[in-house]
């Protein structure tokens, strides 16, 4: 009797804590992915950043770090990728019991360490790695065609800083260069302040149009460097191959039981 009761609570305490991806398998594991996914997503950022500063920003008012113009960018990233990787995967896709609800059968290999049924378990992410790549760069590129989206807090606010850059008073250099020729015959007269608006205002017009595209292009970038095919290869195995690492996750996943 006593020995019956030692199994099922060795049995309820297996199936409820240790055979299933909860806690810290959800956790590590969004981080191993998104921990990967930086290295890309950095690359794309420093890129558009440089772009950026060739584009739009003189020389004279440059950021000690380029980064800086897109920080707006960085920091929504920051704080969003990890809450929307971890539902992405988990609670919307890998969840529940791998058991048969009606036979109460599971495959063999199931709950690890390949399980071909879609069920919260380490043993399921690993057979059906390919969809989870495709999970993982979705929820990416999803957060980045938010960001980038004109018009998007983000986008708006990247703008913004990228104009406090631009946005410096006029240097005597820069009047000439920049104000219409009907003006230039009055260089004697100083700028008159409602001049000065409606220059400011077309400044930031100037920035936001060569802005948009390089902004606009980043998913775009994330794409082709993962490797992906498009929206028919749901989870196929041989896209994503650049944003795959699936040696090191996979390693890294059955290492929770
Ligand atoms: C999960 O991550 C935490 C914090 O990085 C670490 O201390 C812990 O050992 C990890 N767990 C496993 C099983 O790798
Ligand atoms: C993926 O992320 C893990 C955890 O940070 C790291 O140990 C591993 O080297 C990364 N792999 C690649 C290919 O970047
Ligand atoms: C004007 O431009 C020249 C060269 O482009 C630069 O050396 C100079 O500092 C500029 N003057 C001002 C006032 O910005």
């Amino acid at each position: 009797m006593l020995s019956v009761l030692r199994l099922l609570i060795t049995i309820t305490f297996a199936s409820n804590i240790a055979l299933a991806c909860e806690g810290e398998c959800v956790v590590n594991v969004t981080k191993y992915i998104l921990s990967n996914y930086s290295t890309p997503i950095y690359n794309i950022f420093r890129e558009i950043a440089e772009e950026i500063e060739n584009l739009v920003v003189p020389p004279s008012s440059r950021a000690a770090d380029r980064l800086d113009y897109i920080t707006p960018l960085l920091s929504s990233y920051e704080g969003n990728s990890y809450s929307r990787m971890e539902t992405a995967i988990f609670p919307s896709y890998f969840h529940g019991k791998c058991e048969d609800p009606t036979t109460g059968i599971a495959p063999s290999g199931c709950p690890n360490p390949s399980c071909s049924v879609v069920c919260g378990t380490p043993g399921s992410m690993v057979y059906h790695f390919p969809k989870l790549r495709r999970i993982a760069f979705d929820s990416v590129r999803a957060m980045l065609l938010e960001n980038t989206r004109e018009g998007s807090d983000t986008y708006n606010s990247v703008h913004k800083t990228v104009m406090r850059f631009t946005g410096t008073r006029a240097t005597s250099n820069m009047t000439t260069r920049s104000i219409p020729r009907i003006f230039w015959a009055r260089k004697d007269l100083d700028l008159l302040p409602e001049f000065e608006d409606m220059y400011l205002m077309k400044r930031a017009d100037d920035v936001g149009a060569k802005l948009k595209p390089i902004l606009e292009s980043i998913p775009d970038r994330l794409a082709t460097a993962c490797g992906y095919v498009g929206p028919d290869e749901d989870g196929s195995t041989d896209e994503l191959q650049e944003c795959s690492w699936k040696t090191g996750t996979v390693e890294y996943i059955l290492r929770f039981p």
